[in-house]
């Protein structure tokens, strides 16, 4: 209150207009200040009308040569509280006003549309701010910049906003925005960057956009608009990106590209645009980004890369484009170096129409996702050989034949998935010197042999390997447990015989709990490269990025003698399938140990004794299956075991007894007799069904999507805020 009466004072002592105007600025100031949270004294501390007549050397203001206030940035002052009291009247000399990164709350005032000298406003991070932009924003005709991103606003944007005629950059991140684009953004003619992503926006783009003829850089993603792309963007001749991305938009797409020269980046992901991808999109002659997932594309025109010499990622990935793979890769540029058309239906082979490998020109191929098309035929030699080679999926087509031979693997060869085609013959000798893969997949295919034991030597980074559903034969050998970063192994479904190796103290990975929980649930938007794994009957996605799942599966080989004790020092392991083989003798007593276990399977064995009492201590077990063995005595109860009611899961089990099946009954009785003879016939009803061919088991399917981080040239990083997690 004291220093209010000084500014009365003070202003009213004031004679010459200069000092004047000062000193109703300096009382602007401080009266808001005084409105602020306490802990504003910090930070704006000399902030008081005893020092008035020096507010150009306070702190956060920048002043012209006549003493007048121009700036004021308090981007970072931590300050709590509202715009409410601020007086933007007193400040008509004010071009730039930065407010990002407080923790202000209420509204943005009207009044800011007093601020007539404005140039610049940033409001970015302040995620307790609420309402609306104000429509006398439209009064600010000196603006250039206006960035509100990562606000708590709504509401719409004003069609006011086109009296912004002066804007270069509008900047709407994350806001949230409702409703519809106004037509009158159209009017925004110097505007060079349009960044309205991350918002609640609908309706359709207006066809007035093409009116911004300056404008560069055009970003639309994740909002909720639709209909169609309109026509007028071929006349933006100064875009260099487009972004419409996680939209709604659909139709034939009929832009023409012939004055795009400098357009190098468009993504048109998930949305759900249909028929022919226009063949003019690289005609401009810059592009390098094209990223047009999830759409309805049915076809792509031959020869539609041809002029694509500067492209660099491609991305088609669950589209509906029938065409042979021929057509989509005909003269391609050889620095072309991600390719990504998985989940469509192409056909055809990795040769060209004169029996050329259609790949071993392309050297700077780094991506190669190829998975869940039609495609068939041996596999190039060359592509030991392509030197940028990381990422290579060619899983759920037809390729067939032997791998070929190669003495040498590329050095970023790092992600190798063949799963589900008709490949034959050996483990890979090729393999051998792939020191930096990370996950190998082989499943689902017709290799044979044995599984060498030079694999983990060779392979010392290995997270995954997978081979089931082949006819890998033979003993398991010792050296599988050498493998020190694998976390998932699957061998399920072959011919393994033998015990299964148990000297664990090498298998680190699986040894501890991973950082991160790992399946994500299936996300198309997730960057990286993620396996379709079926877990618990049910579909993930498995992040080789993040992942954290650690899991062994041998179900389905014909595996003998007992369960090794060392696997209960596998204290990582959320899933362990050891169902349809021949172990036999007792569960670990130490089983309770992994108490990270959310998925048991020991069914289809021939394990007997009593299940120890520390599977009570398995909390997050929701999938249990002790059935068909020779398990007998009490079933163990605890809080989770309770919830697993379904007596399938302990049943043909001769000697158990207890929930969820009858109560053991400590003297024999004629009734007891009774129900054996019922398990009996159970039992053999099982022995048939197991007999006829086991299908339990985790990893039945595997599909794959990829979508490598963009190349980071593309963006102007600096362009685009992101807001901070706090
Ligand atoms: C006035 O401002 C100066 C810095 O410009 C500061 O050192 C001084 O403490 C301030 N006085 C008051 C009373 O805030
Ligand atoms: C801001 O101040 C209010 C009231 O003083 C308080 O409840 C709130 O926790 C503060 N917020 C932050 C982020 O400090
Ligand atoms: C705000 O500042 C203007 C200009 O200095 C002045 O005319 C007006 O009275 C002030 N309003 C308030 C509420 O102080
Ligand atoms: C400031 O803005 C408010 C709200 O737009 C308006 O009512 C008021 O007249 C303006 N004051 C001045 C001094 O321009
Ligand atoms: C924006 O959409 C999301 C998801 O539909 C919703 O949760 C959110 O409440 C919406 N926000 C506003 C401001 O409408
Ligand atoms: C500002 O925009 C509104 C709505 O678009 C319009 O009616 C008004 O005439 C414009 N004002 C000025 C000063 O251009
Ligand atoms: C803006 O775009 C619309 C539709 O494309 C057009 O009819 C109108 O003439 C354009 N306005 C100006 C000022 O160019
Ligand atoms: C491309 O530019 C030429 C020359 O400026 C112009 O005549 C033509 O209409 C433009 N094409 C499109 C699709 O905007
Ligand atoms: C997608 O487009 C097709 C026509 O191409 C239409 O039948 C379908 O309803 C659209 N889907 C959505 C979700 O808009
Ligand atoms: C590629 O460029 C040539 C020469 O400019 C042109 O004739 C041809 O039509 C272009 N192809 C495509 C698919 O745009
Ligand atoms: C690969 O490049 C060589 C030499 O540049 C060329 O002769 C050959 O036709 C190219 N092969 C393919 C499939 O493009
Ligand atoms: C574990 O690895 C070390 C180092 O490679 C090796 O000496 C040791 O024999 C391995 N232990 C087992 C049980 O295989």
């Amino acid at each position: 209150m004291k220093h209010l009466h000084l500014v009365g004072l003070l202003l009213l002592s004031c004679t010459c207009p200069l000092l004047c105007a000062a000193q109703r600025e300096a009382a602007a100031l401080v009266r808001w200040k005084a409105s602020l949270d306490g802990a504003a004294d910090r930070s704006l501390g000399p902030w008081s009308m005893a020092n008035s007549t020096r507010l150009c050397r306070w702190r956060y203001i920048t002043c012209d040569s006549a003493g007048h206030l121009t700036e004021l940035n308090l981007g970072g002052a931590t300050l709590n509280g509202t715009l409410d009291e601020l007086n933007f009247s007193a400040f008509p000399h004010m071009e730039e006003l930065t407010l990002s990164r407080n923790d202000l709350y209420g509204t943005i005032p009207a009044g800011i549309g007093n601020l007539t000298s404005l140039v610049v406003l940033r409001i970015l991070d302040n995620p307790s701010l609420r309402g609306a932009i104000p429509r006398t924003i439209g009064q600010l005709k000196h603006l250039a910049v206006l960035e509100l991103d990562c606000l708590g606003l709504g509401g719409s944007l004003p069609e006011e906003i086109g009296n912004l005629t002066s804007l270069e950059n509008l900047n709407l991140n994350l806001v949230v925005l409702t409703g519809s684009i106004p037509p009158t953004i159209g009017m925004l003619v110097k505007l060079r960057v349009l960044d309205l992503e991350n918002n609640n926006l609908t309706g359709s783009i207006p066809m007035e956009i093409g009116n911004m003829t300056e404008v560069q850089y055009m970003h639309f993603q994740d909002n909720y608009l639709e209909g169609d792309l309109p026509g007028t963007i071929s006349h933006l001749i100064n875009l260099r990106e487009l972004d419409v991305s996680g939209n709604q938009l659909g139709g034939h797409i009929l832009l023409e590209f012939r004055n795009s020269s400098l357009l190098n980046m468009v993504d048109i992901a998930k949305n759900n645009f249909s028929g022919m991808f226009p063949p003019s999109v690289c005609i401009g002659g810059a592009l390098r980004f094209l990223d047009a997932r999830y759409n309805g594309f049915t076809g792509i025109r031959h020869q539609t890369f041809q002029n694509c010499t500067t492209l660099q990622y491609v991305d088609f990935t669950a589209n509906n484009i029938v065409a042979e793979l021929r057509e989509c890769f005909s003269d391609h540029p050889k620095w072309l170096s991600t390719v990504a058309f998985s989940q469509n239906q192409l056909y055809g082979t990795l040769l060209t129409d004169q029996g050329e490998d259609l790949l071993c020109n392309l050297t700077s191929l780094s991506l190669l996702d190829l998975s869940s098309n039609a495609l068939h035929g041996d596999l190039p030699k060359c592509f030991w050989d392509l030197p940028n080679l990381g990422l290579v999926d060619l899983s759920s087509n037809s390729f067939s034949g032997v791998v070929p031979f190669s003495r040498t693997c590329q050095e970023n060869l790092n992600y190798l998935l063949l799963a589900n085609n008709h490949f034959r013959g050996t483990f890979p000798l090729s393999l051998k010197k792939c020191i930096n893969l990370v996950a190998l997949d082989l499943g689902g295919n017709s290799f044979s042999g044995t599984i060498p034991s030079w694999a983990s030597m060779s392979l010392p980074k290995l997270n995954f390997l997978r081979l089931s559903s082949n006819m890998f034969g033979g003993i398991i050998p010792q050296e599988i447990l050498q493998f020190r970063l694998l976390r998932v192994l699957d061998l399920s479904r072959n011919k393994l015989t033998g015990s299964v190796p148990d000297d664990f103290t090498n298998l680190t990975a699986m040894a501890q709990e991973q950082e991160s929980p790992g399946i994500i649930y299936a996300d198309p938007d997730f960057f990286g490269k993620r396996i379709h794994i079926v877990w618990k009957n049910v579909n993930y996605a498995y992040s080789l990025q993040i992942s954290a799942v650690a899991g062994i599966d041998l179900s389905g080989n014909s595996l003998s003698q007992e369960i090794p004790k060392g696997l209960t020092t596998l204290l990582g392991l959320r899933y362990l399938n050891l169902s349809g083989n021949h172990l036999s003798g007792c569960i670990p007593e130490d089983i309770g140990n992994l108490v990270l276990l959310e998925s048991l399977d020991l069914s289809g064995n021939q394990l007997s004794g009593e299940i120890p009492p520390s599977l009570s201590a398995l909390k997050s077990i929701s999938v249990l299956n002790f059935s068909s063995n020779g398990l007998s005595g009490r079933i163990p109860t605890g809080s989770q075991l309770q919830v697993l009611d379904d007596p399938s899961i302990y049943s043909n089990n001769p000697g158990l007894c207890g929930f969820p099946l009858e109560d053991c009954i400590n003297s024999s009785t004629p009734a007891q007799s009774e129900t054996s003879l019922d398990e009996d016939r159970e039992a053999l009803w099982v022995y048939c069904f197991v007999a006829a061919g086991f299908i339990f088991g985790f990893w039945l399917y595997w599909a794959s999507s990829f979508f490598a981080a963009r190349p980071g040239g593309v963006h102007s990083t600096s362009m685009w805020t992101t807001c901070n997690p706090r």
